[in-house]
């Protein structure tokens, strides 16, 4: 036998936790996101709130920032998980401010949340003073401003500072057809700076990253808890790892397929390894 078949024999399949994550924040945030202009398909809500009820159950904090506000829809769900001390920070070139108070206030901010409102263009976000108060202070971070690979590329740098240890960044329009430039930015900055972001997860027109030094318990999250953590909040998903993960190490999660939770490599289906 060789050592990768031994790998493979010893590897449970699909190992599981048996807890599934609080459900409150998402049902209430349902409650409201038909009132507010913008684009946030409700599996990636779910995803969001599965993450971030991680994100709270594991006691890591830090501040939450959004380039790319519109009316706020998904501002609403990151207001929705600041917790006191923390700072929700939201940046957009034309900022709507009585829209995004009314998604907000519909949300109810927690007390002890700050709220900043920087308008104007992304690339210009690191010469502002919110840049050193929040250097690698950020675990949360949405990158949903210019389609641009050259403001994609400005935004990842940023958020290169940005991002706590254990931070998510999430991007936007990833693998959309109408946006091919997002995707050759985020693959490329990854490529070129491999030891600050991991591509973790993607699906449902979102990027997942996080530092590749915390990526195994985001990794670990995914292959135990998503998919049912998603079935809690409603969305039936497939989650899958095609390949080695020498090769590449992201899941990718969309509708159900092949009537399977969770889907290996063609060769081996079975088989999750991450
Ligand atoms: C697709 S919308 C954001 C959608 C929003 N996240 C939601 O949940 O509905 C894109 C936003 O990016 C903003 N934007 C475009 N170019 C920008 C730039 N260079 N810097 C900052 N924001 C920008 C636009 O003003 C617009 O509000």
């Amino acid at each position: 036998m060789t050592t990768s078949q031994q790998t493979a024999a010893t590897l449970p399949a699909f190992p599981r936790a048996s807890r599934v994550l609080s459900t409150t924040t998402f049902e209430a945030y349902r409650g409201i996101t038909a009132g507010i202009d913008g684009w946030f398909s409700i599996p990636a809500v779910a995803i969001w709130d599965a993450l971030l009820s991680f994100q709270a159950e594991q006691s890591i904090h830090g501040h939450l920032f959004e380039i790319g506000v519109w009316e706020g829809k998904s501002a609403a769900l990151m207001a929705m998980h600041a917790r006191s001390g923390e700072k929700l920070v939201l940046a957009d070139f034309e900022l709507k401010p009585k829209a995004i108070r009314r998604a907000l206030s519909s949300a109810g901010i927690g007390e002890g949340v700050e709220v900043i409102e920087l308008g104007g263009d992304s690339r210009a976000l690191h010469m502002y003073p919110i840049h050193p108060e929040c250097f690698q202070k950020v675990r949360w971070m949405h990158i949903d401003g210019q389609h641009s690979a050259r403001a994609v590329s400005s935004d990842m740098a940023l958020a290169n500072q940005l991002l706590a240890p254990d931070g998510v960044l999430v991007i936007d329009d990833f693998f959309s057809w109408l946006y091919p430039q997002v995707t050759e930015a985020v693959l490329r900055y990854v490529r070129q700076f491999p030891d600050d972001f991991t591509l973790f997860l993607c699906g449902y027109n979102k990027a997942y990253l996080c530092r590749t030094h915390f990526a195994h318990r985001y990794l670990e999250f995914c292959a135990q808890e998503l998919p049912e953590a998603l079935s809690a909040r409603g969305v039936e998903s497939t989650l899958a790892k095609t390949t080695y993960p020498a090769e590449m190490n992201t899941f990718g999660i969309g509708p159900v397929f092949q009537d399977l939770t969770r889907r290996g490599p063609d060769w081996e289906p079975d088989m999750l390894r991450y």
